[in-house]
């Protein structure tokens, strides 16, 4: 398996192109299973879960050519994704895929709605919590699906199709409001959905979904009202920037001190994280068409956060807060209330000098003077970003194990960090 090893203690200097939102992408790869037409994406990220999506949707029949060229790399990782689903060949999402890659669950509301049936098994991903699924299947149901649980899959009827419904999620889920706004585009009559998740990804896939056809109302708010329709038809949209990317680049940026432009961000979807990383002393600019982020002098302040559904600061953003507080001038407070297991990166910080102490949903960071450089191990996709964080502000060198996490949600991240004056390279196994 591969590694990332860092050497510490380089401020970072320069600019990194912002990529496309792997949480955007993934449902946009999704909803072209609702039309027989071609759907155009631009910018997609050349991102581990997003073959691993691909490889699923190819099993339910979805034709795939790619073209596009992105900066800096050959044509043939192309960004531009043209997709098919013509004919659905296949309505079973099975296990090996889907255990793999929580998102993959989110055809279950797509193929019901075009199929009036689909068999998806009980989805995996990220270790960071129980994170069940009885929002979505509460809300599929209420559209009108049947739905049993057989030997881990979800099987999924509407012999007459669906229907439009009034559904409001007792809590905000992201998954869930994707799952059933997928669907109820082609159920029959008008949805509204109360309380749903407000996260930009949900816009931009709701903007994809209004020109394929749908009439959406209420995009960017917590109440959406979905007109269905009989058929979708096809579009070219282009994936929204990564906000998770532009933050985890900024928080890296204060961490080493530095001046970096992060070209194409938009400060709009990552506002509460940049007033967070403003309270700690880093200078934070909208540009207009990225945010350029510094730190020269002066130390780094803490801070208490806690994580919230958006427009709070995003849980996704959590871990690589917490690196960058390690090194604050006294104590940091987190609580995170998303997900109840997602501290898995504090033992590891610990490995390089860092003073955390957990008590159920929060964790007190004591600032250190400094950060060792050591062997860790990567053990989800955010904490082994927040991993790189501390890497980059320890002395000495760390080498990062189990970097596969990495690849499932960061394009180029060595690349881009090294390009900054980062010393940081991966050694290929063998
Ligand atoms: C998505 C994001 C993930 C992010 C998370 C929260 C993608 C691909 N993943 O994950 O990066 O960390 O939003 O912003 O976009 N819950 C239930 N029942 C359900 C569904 C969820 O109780 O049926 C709970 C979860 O356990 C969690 C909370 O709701 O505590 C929020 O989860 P949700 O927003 O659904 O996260 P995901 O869609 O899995």
């Amino acid at each position: 398996m591969d590694r990332i090893q860092i050497t510490g203690g380089t401020p970072l200097i320069g600019s990194i192109q912002i990529s496309g939102a792997k949480n955007a992408a993934l449902p946009l790869l999704i909803a072209s299973l609702l039309t027989e037409d071609r759907l155009t994406l631009k910018n997609v990220p050349n991102l581990a879960d997003v073959n691993l999506l691909v490889r699923i949707l190819r099993n339910h029949g979805v034709d795939l050519a790619v073209d596009g060229k992105r900066p800096g790399s050959s044509t043939h990782l192309g960004d531009t994704f043209h997709l098919t689903a013509r004919d659905i060949v296949d309505t079973t999402a099975p296990y090996e895929l889907v255990s793999r890659m929580r998102a993959s669950f989110w055809v279950l509301g797509p193929l019901i709605a075009r199929m009036r049936q689909a068999k998806v098994s009980l989805p995996g991903g990220c270790a960071i919590g129980t994170r069940p699924v009885d929002l979505h299947l509460t809300g599929l149901k209420q559209l009108g699906a049947e739905i049993d649980i057989e030997a881990g899959y979800v099987v999924a009827r509407a012999p007459r199709g669906l229907h439009g419904a009034h559904i409001v999620f007792p809590k905000v889920s992201v998954g869930a409001t994707h799952n059933v706004l997928l669907a109820a585009v082609l159920a029959k009559g008008e949805t509204l959905i109360e309380n749903a998740a407000r996260e930009p990804e949900i816009g931009d896939v709701a903007e994809c979904l209004v020109k394929m056809g749908s009439k959406i109302e209420g995009i960017g708010t917590s109440v959406l009202r979905i007109q269905g329709r009989d058929r979708m038809e096809g579009a070219v949209h282009t994936v929204v920037p990564d906000r998770i990317e532009t933050g985890t680049f900024a928080m890296a940026v204060a961490a080493t001190g530095g001046d970096v432009t992060l070209e194409g961000a938009r400060s709009i979807h990552v506002k509460h994280a940049l007033e967070v990383l403003a309270q700690t002393g880093t200078r934070v600019e909208d540009l207009g068409t990225g945010i350029r982020v510094t730190r020269t002098s002066g130390g780094i302040l803490p801070i208490s956060v806690e994580t919230q559904p958006f427009p709070g600061f995003p849980t996704d953003l959590q871990a690589q807060l917490m690196a960058l507080l390690t090194r604050a001038g006294g104590t940091s407070v987190i609580r995170e209330t998303i997900f109840e297991n997602r501290f898995m990166h504090v033992q590891e910080l610990a490995r390089l000098g860092a003073d955390i102490q957990l008590h159920g949903d929060t964790a007190t960071v004591k600032g250190v003077q400094s950060l060792t450089g050591a062997p860790v191990m990567a053990t989800d996709l955010r904490a082994s970003v927040s991993l790189v964080i501390a890497g980059l502000m320890a002395e000495g060198t760390t080498t990062i194990n189990r970097v596969y996490h990495l690849d499932r949600g960061f394009e180029q991240l060595e690349q881009k960090l090294s390009r900054c004056g980062a010393q940081i390279e991966r050694i290929a196994s063998h």
